[in-house]
């Protein structure tokens, strides 16, 4: 057995807290750039993430890194490194509580559906049970469906359509949160619970904060503007120091359809256009046409909260945060209990969006519940981010009347700054990025990691060229990038920032595109971001199963999942995945020795977003976890020897 030593944190108490030997030695790792200010309570608090009073927290003594990386895999199966096993917890399909179970066939209705795992599983947080214990064996896991793969979803695929089709379309997006208890090594879900709940692309849900009310955000549907139906395109997540959950709506537009002849600007903006990805939910819900219902696509973009513990509770979608294709929302906490969220806005389209972070006005209460801290993501400042390239950089205050954001461009109150951020971005000249996706805040340092996933149109003719954060034209392998607060503040508006890795192939004939990965490791596109309480950058990567097909990643292979020091740059492959799946989501437990992760849409076929299954062969690309049709699960890792993950 690996000698384990135990430390407790109060995270009451941010403040002076006891830092052991081992975190002590954990800090050391850093580099010089990375000096302790008083912060490291903090910080603990940020990457432990959970709720409650006491949070138990394992450092090892051992080399961050300890295992053997994986080579590089297209074959239709997850790959760990030696001493390494997994589990599948929870597929697509399986129910969250005692109903029904997902038939081979798919063949389940729309009802049954809203009582399953949903599909295309992304962020994901597990929740201690009893809320405020340490997280070793038993909690609540909130977990977020991306989207749909219809060809896979019906039985017949999209062959025929129906309003049936469109609900068990819907039913299968959204959240999900399952209770989880493990029992030696083995983590199962428990059925009957009575905390299970779906909520889907239908569920009622509040907006609150500046935009909530605001014209712009009525319907016929809702004239008062507070009250909206359904989250989707749930991508990245966060989590609050009040043991809530924060989904955030990614590409929800692509949803929507406007065959007008002109498309009103803010529509386009944001990508509504006479087209949609494909998912016909307006050819039974005329809520879906936004040249009917204009102001519809303005209620989704947002950061949602929902509280895990309180089932009957409605999720709020919290306005103050920003509209955005938003991919995450990663929380830091200041001194003074002002709560920070870093935010990504992730267009695979527009390609060129900015990075944005939120600061509340008031501080959290510690201890205090939901009820408790309602207000402090409804009342604070939204910031924009400019990188220059001398490695510094300033957050740019998106308020209505400061920064150029006044009725002359188009701004008449916060509200409008916030329904239209990527508006405001454009005229604060924010830096636009190569996609930026999850963000991950160093728990000693506050240091924040960013994955820029990437952007093929980086220098093409008529597009915007590099600049120093965005270094390479024709990004197709993406990077990460990471700043540091002034003052080891995250409510400071000044930064220095510099270029933690450049992904690539180190044997492309391209210098361009070899990156400069420690360890001579083989990736591309950075998605997922985490940092484990030992310290470990975890990166994933989403390579779109057409990029997959091509010369340029022969030497990649299947996403895979990566581990990093953040002090040293060392990289070592930890996971690949089966055949066209993405991997999202890492989750490590208070004791370090069990990791939870997403395999996301295995089987993903090679035709346009969102890519297809062909229903008459739907285990065509891939047949995993079970042989059937390709199930994107929830997998339980854990060192055959009770070891640390990672170790
Ligand atoms: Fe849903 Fe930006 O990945
Ligand atoms: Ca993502
Ligand atoms: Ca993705």
């Amino acid at each position: 057995m690996v000698k384990r030593q135990k430390t407790y944190v109060n995270v009451n108490e941010p403040r002076g807290i006891q830092v052991s030997p081992l975190e002590a030695l954990a800090v050391k790792h850093l580099s010089r750039r990375q000096v302790l200010k008083g912060a490291l309570g903090a910080g603990i608090v940020t990457f432990l993430g959970g709720p409650g009073r006491f949070v138990s927290q394992v450092l090892a003594a051992s080399p961050l890194l300890g295992f053997t990386s994986v080579p590089v895999s297209k074959d239709d199966a997850v790959h760990l490194p030696p001493g390494y096993a997994y589990d599948v917890l929870f597929a697509w399909g399986d129910p969250i509580s005692d109903g029904p179970e997902l038939k081979a066939d798919a063949s389940n209705s729309a009802a049954d559906q809203a009582v399953q795992a949903g599909m295309a599983h992304d962020g994901m947080h597990l929740f201690p049970l009893p809320k405020g214990a340490p997280l070793t064996d038993r909690g609540l896991l909130a977990i977020n469906f991306e989207y749909t793969d219809d060809g896979l979803l019906h039985a017949d695929g999209m062959k025929t359509w129906s309003a049936e089709k469109v609900q068990k379309s819907k039913n299968a997006h959204g959240i999900g949160v399952i209770e989880v208890r493990r029992k030696g090594e083995k983590w199962s879900v428990v059925r009957p619970s009575r905390y299970a709940r779906r909520i889907t692309a239908d569920t009622p849900m509040f907006l609150s904060g500046p935009a909530a009310g605001h014209p712009l955000v009525r319907t016929a549907l809702d004239p008062t503007g507070r009250m909206a139906l359904g989250t989707w395109n749930n991508c990245a997540h966060g989590v609050t120091p009040w043991g809530t959950y924060l989904t955030c709506e990614e590409n929800v537009t692509p949803y929507f359809i406007n065959k007008s002849e002109k498309i009103p600007p803010l529509q386009d903006r944001y990508g509504v256009d006479a087209k949609t990805w494909g998912f016909r939910w307006h050819e039974f819900d005329p809520r879906f046409d936004a040249a009917l219902h204009p102001n519809e696509p303005n209620r989704h973009g947002w950061v949602v909260e929902i509280d895990p513990y309180e089932p009957t509770r409605a999720p709020i979608k919290r306005t103050a945060l920003g509209r955005m294709a938003h991919e995450g929302a990663a929380l830091a906490i200041a001194p003074d209990r002002r709560v920070v969220y870093y935010m990504g806005d992730d267009d695979f389209r527009t390609k060129f969006e900015y990075i944005y972070k939120y600061v509340s006005d008031i501080p959290y209460i510690p201890g205090g519940d939901f009820d408790a801290n309602r207000h402090v993501l409804d009342v604070g400042k939204l910031y924009a981010a400019k990188f220059n390239d001398n490695g510094t950089g300033e957050w740019i205050e998106l308020t209505y009347g400061k920064n150029g954001l006044t009725p002359a461009n188009g701004f008449n109150s916060q509200a409008e700054v916030l329904i239209n951020s990527r508006g405001a971005g454009d005229t604060v000249k924010a830096t636009p990025c190569d996609r930026p996706e999850w963000f991950a805040v160093h728990p000693a340092t506050q240091e924040v990691y960013a994955a820029l996933s990437n952007n093929s149109d980086r220098g093409k003719p008529g597009k915007r060229g590099p600049d120093a954060a965005n270094p390479r034209a024709s990004n197709i392998f993406g990077h990460v990038i990471r700043w540091r607060e002034a003052n080891n503040d995250p409510t400071s508006t000044r930064f220095e920032w510099d270029v933690f890795l450049l992904a690539g192939d180190p044997q492309h004939s391209d210098p361009d595109k070899r990156g400069n990965v420690k360890g001579g490791v083989a990736f591309a596109c950075p998605d997922g971001l985490v940092i484990d309480p030992r310290g470990v950058l975890w990166i994933q990567t989403d390579s779109s199963a057409a990029s997959m097909g091509t010369k340029d990643w022969v030497n990649i292979g299947n996403n895979q999942m990566l581990a990093a020091d953040p002090s040293t740059g060392e990289v070592r492959r930890f996971l690949t995945g089966p055949n066209g799946c993405e991997i999202t989501a890492a989750f490590v437990t208070s004791d370090g020795r069990h990791l939870f992760v997403n395999i996301q849409h295995p089987g993903e076929g090679v035709q346009p977003h969102p890519a297809r299954n062909d229903p008459a062969n739907p285990t065509g690309v891939s047949s995993w976890p079970d042989g059937g049709r390709p199930r994107s699960a929830t997998i339980v890792i854990r060192k055959k020897d009770g070891g640390l993950i990672g170790t």
